[in-house]
């Protein structure tokens, strides 16, 4: 981030993100960081850490509030004196000691109990804390950076976030878009994932670049990765690039249906069909078998999503019987196609 460091900035979008991230690392108010899974929030509090100045000497402390237990994070957090409670039998450094000097990164800080987000207000303001079971306060020295994929503003409406610590966390905010919104990217950063990951003499071929460019992403950058690294395994030794073939075979089927393959001996009628069955498939799959969503996404009938789940677009049947096929396999959770 610092001018030179990150390897991703390449669109407008993200080096608008990174600009805003350089001068949030000159100063040292708490920020947050929003964005859906996978788009890097915690790769950018790390740049935010490693390039601020007065703190990038000190630690970067991660803690996951959504992953350790509440009755634990509180002495996760803030540590304990020998005695505190059964089993404390001797001191523990808390995470916000370890962050001392440096940055205390508290990621899907949505998920932290009303009584927690009530103890983490406290410290930030009066910038003292107490170890579980002690009596005197310790000085809390440590930038506060927080993460959520959730809309924390609703939540907060909602009164299931504490308004008084969400004025005081967001003082930056950063939003991080996701990577459909930055699909000018993907060739870059496909080209320094394969670098990062010692495959940088590895190509990828223009169909397997236009699939991508056509995903949506839900998972983000986590998922791109991931799928380079998977369609790395396939490849045999002697291949260097990543093609249709070597791509997960489910997830993109839909969309490798338009490629024109050399060997494809199917008739237009044939693909055309291929590509309407996947289509409802993968949507079915992608809003969680919610088929009332993929009927208004689509503009289709409930009758079309189940002729084409159940059999391809074979015999019909009426709504009636396709409402109870549907429903059934909602509650099987699965269905062959
Ligand atoms: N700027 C980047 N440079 C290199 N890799 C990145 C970058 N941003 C994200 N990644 C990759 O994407 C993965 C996910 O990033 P990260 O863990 O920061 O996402 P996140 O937004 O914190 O996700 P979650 O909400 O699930 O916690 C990283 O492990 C890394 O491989
Ligand atoms: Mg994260």
């Amino acid at each position: 981030m610092s001018e030179s460091s990150s390897p991703l900035i390449s669109g407008h979008v993200m080096a608008h993100v990174y600009d805003l991230a350089l001068k949030t690392s000159r100063v040292d108010f708490p920020v947050l960081i929003l964005g859906e899974t996978g788009v890097g929030k915690e790769v950018l509090a790390r740049d935010i850490h490693a390039n601020s100045n007065g703190r990038s000497s000190g630690n970067f402390v991660a803690v996951n509030c959504g992953a350790i237990p509440e009755s634990l994070l509180e002495s996760e957090l803030f540590g304990y004196v020998k005695g505190a409670f059964t089993g404390a039998v001797g001191e523990k450094m808390g995470l916000i000691e370890m962050a001392d000097g440096g940055t205390l990164f508290l990621d899907e800080i949505a998920e932290m109990s009303f009584h927690m987000q009530a103890e983490l207000l406290t410290v930030i303001e009066n910038k003292e804390y107490r170890k579980v079971g002690a009596v005197e306060l310790k000085k809390a020295n440590f930038r506060l950076i927080c993460a959520t994929n959730k809309d924390l503003i609703m939540l907060v409406q909602n009164h299931l976030f504490r308004d008084d610590l969400y004025y005081r966390v967001n003082t930056i905010e950063i939003k991080i878009p996701p990577l459909r919104e930055r699909k000018d990217e993907i060739v870059d950063i496909v080209k320094v994932f394969l670098r990062e990951l010692g495959y940088g003499q590895v190509s990828i071929s223009p169909e397997v670049m236009e699939i991508f460019l056509c995903y949506s992403w839900p998972g983000n950058l986590r998922e791109l990765k991931s799928v380079i690294e998977s369609s790395i395994t396939e490849l045999d030794s002697h291949e260097q690039m990543i093609d249709i073939k070597h791509l997960p075979e489910e997830k993109f089927s839909v969309l490798s249906c338009w490629l024109i393959k050399s060997n494809d001996s199917r008739s237009l009628l044939e693909m055309e069909h291929c590509f309407r069955k996947n289509l409802i498939k993968n949507a079915m799959e992608f809003y969680g078998g919610d088929y009332k969503k993929v009927m208004s996404e689509l503009k289709i009938s409930k009758d079309v999503i189940y002729r084409s789940i159940k059999n391809g677009g074979g015999k019909h049947t009426s709504v009636y019987n396709a409402k109870i096929e549907i429903s059934n396999y909602l509650q099987k959770g699965v269905y062959h196609v």
